[in-house]
């Protein structure tokens, strides 16, 4: 997720783009870039902060946009850094999203042009290069260009000798600010919410053409009106989108995360998955064992993804609490493959597992979400889960993010090795694409689960339970509870509750079950009923109807397959928040906790 920025009025654009940008920077920091248009362009732009970009004090030019970057496509290096230019430099453009067909789109063009950075925005000024004839209007041209494009993007352009602004929304966030003297276009309103709280939200499908006195929006080439509204956030409460919390926001973004790690990924038609990995056909197929390493949720995703790899890539799967990690030794070290599972890329205790497997000589892969962090450096492969940067503490999207890219990954290996077939892979990828859309339907039950969070706050003690790829949801709800609302919460494997913790037990205890598909909610159900014969308050997440009848309360869970586990884990992260919300406490900077543990 990037933060794209744009200003056409009678001020200089330059301080005012290089401060909107300076607003949007925890959408993304790696790297920063301005274009001005005073009736020529002119583009500064390097990786690193915003603050670190140089770019003159002050300019003539009244129209600029800006951008700030999370990477998804190519290092974060200067020439990667939007906005992008055509061959001539006289169009400029800056993008938040992914073009899925850019591989296609760049072959086309390179005969003909010259790429100068590794991304998928860089095929944009081309193709408007060749659009932007003397006849036609930037307008027309850019619609034009959207024709061509797959995937989804917010886009913004300008170009020498076109007034004003163009931009383009499809399934990633645009909105226009009104000020007095000119115009805002950008990702979100916090951009621009200290020069007006006067604003117009974009729709997919929506294109803007933005001049100093005029924003005319269109839809399918005709002119449309979206309404005007006023938003009552401040400054700081707005790069939260109006959320009390970044927890709550990331975790409302969900969908969009996941769209975002599926993007581009899936051939439905061949049952097949893509995933820009050039590990050798023969150690693919001879792969003898995967060593899953990795540290709290991130763990929790791995137990997920071993379930998967086991089922569908027919390959013996370990995994190991990072800190807790040496490598096995008396295997062909080079028939084995290790996968670090880690969100930041900086986790001490995952980067030390690495460099053990690494220093026996086994071949490794990243899974994160951090372009150019310390574990892509160290791995001979990487995959990125593309959630966007999580700013609380507690991880909520990029949890959700990892078990797809890693289920995503488990069909990848299974096709490749012969051990799952395109109908049965066909199958678990269109259960996949629903996941943004079950997802969802959760989320839009925030103010009940808020409900359920007050009825079960005052609990002495939580015990999560699930079974098969329950279980790890059960640890992971149990974790997102104890971390935010420091409450007493315990994950268990549902069928363990008997061998002991079941003396716990007490009509003062909640007990969370998970019961959906992929979670052998029959078996998980017999747990509860041993629970509920001891008076315990039994909340189920379930996609079972029947289950009801045994439980206090439900949250209905939608059906999506294997993946129903990790939609119920959306209510069980809601939960949690609502009932650390309910006791006012530190959410997004939970005491004792740190965002990526650097030290081991
Ligand atoms: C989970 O909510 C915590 N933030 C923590 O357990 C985290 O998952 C763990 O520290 C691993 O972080 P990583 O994914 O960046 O390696």
């Amino acid at each position: 997720m990037c933060g794209i920025t744009g200003y056409v009025g009678t001020e200089d654009g330059i301080p005012i783009v290089q401060e909107t940008l300076r607003n949007l920077e925890y959408r993304g920091y790696d790297s920063a870039g301005v274009a001005v248009n005073d009736g020529d362009v002119a583009v500064y732009k390097q990786a690193g902060q915003v603050e670190d970009l140089t770019v003159p004090a002050t300019s003539a030019a009244s129209c600029a946009i800006g951008h700030t970057r999370w990477s998804t496509h190519g290092e974060p290096t200067d020439d990667n850094a939007h906005p992008h230019t055509d061959c001539s430099g006289r169009i400029a453009v800056v993008h938040n999203g992914i073009i899925d067909n850019y591989d296609d789109l760049r072959a086309e063009l390179s005969d003909r042009h010259t790429f100068t950075s590794d991304t998928d925005t860089e095929v944009v000024p081309h193709l408007l290069e060749e659009e932007l004839t003397p006849d036609a209007t930037l307008q027309e041209a850019f619609e034009r260009v959207l024709e061509r494009l797959e995937g989804s993007y917010a886009l913004a352009a300008t170009a020498r000798g076109h007034e004003g602004i163009v931009g383009a929304r499809q399934d990633s966030p645009l909105v226009v600010g009104h000020a007095d003297g000119g115009h805002f276009l950008a990702s979100d309103v916090p951009a621009f919410v200290e020069y007006t709280r006067d604003v117009t939200y974009l729709e997919d499908g929506d294109v803007v053409h933005l001049t100093d006195d005029d924003v005319s929006v269109f839809s399918d080439g005709r002119p449309v009106q979206r309404d005007r509204r006023t938003v009552e956030w401040d400054a700081q409460a707005a790069e939260k989108g109006g959320y009390d919390h970044y927890m709550l926001k990331e975790i409302h973004e969900q969908p969009q995360a996941l769209r975002q790690a599926l993007s581009g990924r899936i051939d439905e038609l061949g049952g097949d998955v893509e995933l820009d990995l050039s590990l050798p056909p023969e150690f693919v197929e001879s792969v003898e064992e995967i060593q899953i390493v990795a540290c709290g949720t991130s763990y929790h995703a791995s137990l997920y993804a071993k379930e998967l790899l086991e089922r569908y890539a027919d390959v013996r799967v370990t995994t190991s609490i990072a800190s807790e990690y040496e490598f096995s030794g008396g295997r062909d070290p080079w028939s084995t493959l290790v996968v670090a599972v880690t969100q930041s890329g900086e986790t001490a205790d995952t980067l030390g597992a690495l460099r053990r497997a690494n220093a026996a000589g086994a071949r490794t892969l990243a899974v994160t979400n951090t372009v150019g962090s310390t574990v892509t450096r160290e791995t001979d492969e990487t995959v990125y889960i593309r959630a966007g940067p999580e700013i609380g503490v507690a991880a909520t999207k990029t949890f959700a993010s990892q078990v797809v890219t890693l289920t995503l990954l488990s069909v990848w290996f299974g096709r490749r090795r012969g051990s799952l077939d395109s109908e049965t892979a066909a199958e678990v990828l269109s259960g996949l694409q629903r996941v943004p859309g079950a997802v969802q339907q959760v989320l839009d039950q925030d103010a009940r689960v808020r409900d359920v969070a007050r009825e079960y706050a005052d609990e002495e003690a939580f015990f999560f339970v699930g079974r098969d790829l329950g279980r790890p949801v059960a640890l992971e709800g149990a974790l997102k509870l104890k971390e935010i609302s420091y409450d007493h919460a315990e994950g268990f494997a549902a069928g363990e509750l008997k061998h002991g913790p079941l003396a716990l037990v007490t009509p003062e205890t909640a007990v969370i079950a998970v019961l959906t598909d992929g979670g052998a909610p029959e078996k998980t159900l017999k747990a509860v009923k041993e629970v509920d014969s001891r008076g315990a308050s039994v909340l189920g997440v379930s996609s079972a109807d029947d289950a009801e009848k045994y439980l206090d309360t439900m949250l209905s869970v939608p059906e999506v397959g294997v993946a129903e586990p990790v939609v119920a884990n959306v209510y069980l992260q809601l939960f949690a928040y609502h009932v650390a919300d309910l006791k006012d406490r530190a959410i997004d900077k939970p005491r004792n906790l740190a965002k990526s543990v650097t030290v081991e």
